[in-house]
C-alpha cells in the first residue's frame, strides 16, 4: 500500500541529509508505527509521501501510484493529517468538511455518513457549526481526523495523530485505526508514545538520523535487540529497545 525505496533529501546542498537511504513498505490492512527522536527525519519523510517535499533520489508510491509521476491519484489514495493541521479559521468546522468532501469528490450521503459518526464520537456536533479559529488544539486535531477519514482513504498518513488528545479521543483514535485497518485500509504514522505503538502497531520502524536502524514487529525488535545483547532474556520494552537503539550509534542493524 506504501512503498519507499532507497529515499534520501536534504535540506540544502552539502547539509547532512534529514532522511538517507530510507526503504520501507506498509501493507494492506496493516497499522505502520514510525519512531525516532526529535530531529531524526519523521516529518520530513511524511511529507515526501504527502508530496509537499520532493526526494533528492529514491522513490515512493502509495498504492499503485508513484507520488513524483502519478500526484493527483496517489493524492486520492491517501489522507494525510499534520502534526500541527492549519487549517481555515475563517470557516466552521462543518464547511471545512464539506470542502475537503468536495475536493474528494464524496457524495451527500456518504460524507453525512461518515463525518456524522465521527463528529458524534469525538462530540463535536454542536462545535462543528462554529468558526474553526475559535476551536482548541485538541478540537483541531479531532476535526483534522474527521476530514481525513471522509474520503474513506486506503491509506492514512498521520504525523504524531496523538498529540492533544484527551484520554477519550486517544482511546476512540486507537478504535477507528484497527477499525480502519480491518477493513484494508493501512496507517502510517509517526508518533512518541510508545505504549500505544506496542500496543497498536502491527510492525514498527525506527529511524535514528535519517536512517531506519530497526524495522519489524516487536517482537521481531526484541529479539533484535536480546541478540544485540548477548542474550539478555526477559521482557525487553519497547522504550527500552527505543533507548538502546537510538543512543548515540547510528549503525545498529535491523530488517526491513
Ligand atoms: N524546513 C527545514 N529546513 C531545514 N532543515 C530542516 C527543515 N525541516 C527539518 N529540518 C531538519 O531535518 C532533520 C529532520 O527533521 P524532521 O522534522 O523530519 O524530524 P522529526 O523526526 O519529525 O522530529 P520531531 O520528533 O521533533 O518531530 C532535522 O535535522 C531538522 O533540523
Ligand atoms: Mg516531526
Amino acid at each position: 500500500m506504501l512503498r519507499i525505496d532507497g529515499v534520501t533529501k536534504s535540506y540544502r546542498p552539502g547539509a547532512p541529509p534529514a532522511v538517507n537511504g530510507l526503504s520501507l513498505h506498509v501493507l494492506p490492512g496493516e497499522i505502520y508505527g514510525f519512531l525516532g527522536p526529535n530531529g531524526a527525519g519523521k516529518t520530513t519523510t511524511i511529507k515526501m509521501i504527502a508530496g509537499l517535499l520532493t526526494p533528492d533520489s529514491g522513490k515512493i508510491s502509495v498504492g499503485d501510484f508513484d507520488v513524483a509521476t502519478a500526484p493527483v491519484d496517489a493524492k486520492r489514495t491517501m489522507s494525510y493529517v499534520p502534526d500541527d493541521p492549519e487549517l481555515f479559521d475563517k470557516l466552521t468546522g462543518l464547511e471545512y468538511l464539506n470542502f475537503i468532501a468536495d475536493v474528494y469528490g464524496v457524495s451527500q450521503a456518504d460524507r453525512a455518513r461518515r463525518a456524522g459518526r465521527l463528529l458524534e464520537m469525538f462530540e463535536l456536533q454542536k462545535a462543528v457549526r462554529d468558526l474553526i479559529g475559535s476551536y482548541s488544539h485538541g478540537m483541531r486535531q479531532k476535526l483534522a481526523l474527521t476530514a481525513a477519514m471522509v474520503p474513506a482513504p486506503r491509506l492514512l498518513v498521520l504525523d504524531e495523530p496523538m498529540v492533544g488528545l484527551d484520554p477519550r479521543s486517544a482511546h476512540l483514535f486507537k478504535s477507528l485505526m484497527n477499525e480502519h485497518c480491518s477493513s484494508g485500509g493501512s496507517v502510517f504514522f509517526s508518533t512518541h508514545v510508545l505504549d500505544v505503538a506496542e500496543r497498536l502497531c502491527h510492525r514498527v520502524g525506527i529511524i535514528n538520523k535519517g536512517r531506519l536502524i530497526a524495522s519489524g514487529t516487536i517482537d521481531d525488535l526484541k529479539r533484535l535487540q536480546q541478540v544485540a545483547a548477548e542474550g539478555s532474556s526477559g521482557d525487553t520494552t519497547l522504550e527500552e529497545l527505543f533507548l538502546a537503539l537510538t543512543s548515540g550509534s547510528d549503525s545498529v542493524g535491523g530488517a526491513r
